[in-house]
């Protein structure tokens, strides 16, 4: 067995079954913009994002799951051009509100999921997808990407593949294997003939900066699913133990940072 006999994009849907990944209805990222667009605006994530991109030579920027345009916004003033595509229609109108109250008008939105055909989405100079790379079809994703990027593609993935801290997960008898992480899309890309560069971003978690306790169990809820009494009780008890802790919603998130070219 050589890594040549691996199929690394069939490698990752077996492994997204395994770990129990489910394509998410958009509603449920409807229900989060509000307070999307208030976290992200405090975050050095983005700046750290952005300060690894190389804009030289480009006009135009398709931002795929660009939320409520973290990515997107910060670009526009840089960039004529700026799609946001995104299959929730809650985040492309906060991403346009946010928009107007920047006096943006360069920026459209796309309303699409990965999944849907993207034949009429426009080709871009730079393709950049931000913490919205959770996809059933690894391989798909990419190729789409791709295909959409005259000039290059900036992704991020979370490494390790957990977006709720593991003691978090542990108290609530999660012991699902986590999600398939970067490492596949390395994999994926060098079969595709590319040649990925690799960096790290370090920032808060998904649990991290709530109000009180009723939010962090709402938070941990959406990527976890559920909770009964006696988990909310353990959670309840994990919360209260150490407010610091609670507060940073346990270890912080670490960000495989990918580009390639894709001028041939
Ligand atoms: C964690 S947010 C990231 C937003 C933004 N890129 C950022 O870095 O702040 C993930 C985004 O991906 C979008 N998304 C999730 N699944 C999707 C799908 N199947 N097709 C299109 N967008 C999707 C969600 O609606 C959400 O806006």
């Amino acid at each position: 067995m050589t890594l040549d006999n691996i199929d690394f994009g069939q490698l990752y849907r077996t492994h997204m079954a395994a770990a129990g990944g489910r394509e998410k209805p958009p509603e449920e990222w409807d229900a989060r913009a509000e307070a999307m667009s208030r976290i992200v605006s405090a975050s050095g994530y983005v700046d750290d994002f952005i300060a690894r991109m190389d804009l030289s030579g480009c006009t135009t920027l398709l931002d795929v799951g660009c939320g409520t345009g973290a990515i997107a916004l910060a670009l526009a003033p840089r960039l004529p051009r700026v799609y946001g595509l995104d299959y929730s229609r809650g985040m492309l109108d906060a991403m346009m509100r946010n928009a107007r109250a920047l006096g943006r008008d360069n920026v459209a939105p796309i309303r699409r999921a990965w999944e849907d055909d993207w034949s009429d989405v426009p080709a871009c100079d730079i393709v950049t997808a931000s913490r919205s790379t959770t996809v059933m079809d690894m391989a798909d994703a990419l190729a789409k990407l791709d295909a959409k990027a005259k000039k290059r593609v900036y992704l991020t993935s979370l490494v390790g593949g957990r977006f709720v801290d593991g003691e978090v997960a542990e108290l609530l008898g999660c012991t699902r294997p986590a999600l398939p992480d970067y490492i596949y899309i390395v994999n994926i890309l060098y079969r595709m003939g590319r040649h990925p560069r690799l960096d790290y971003i370090e920032n808060e978690n998904r649990l991290a900066g709530t109000e009180d306790f009723d939010e962090f169990a709402r938070k941990v809820a959406f990527s976890l699913g559920e909770i009964d009494d006696a988990g909310r009780t353990r959670l309840r008890q994990w919360y209260d133990t150490d407010p610091g802790r609670a507060q940073r919603g346990g270890a912080p998130f670490r960000w495989a940072f990918i580009h390639w070219e894709t001028t041939r």
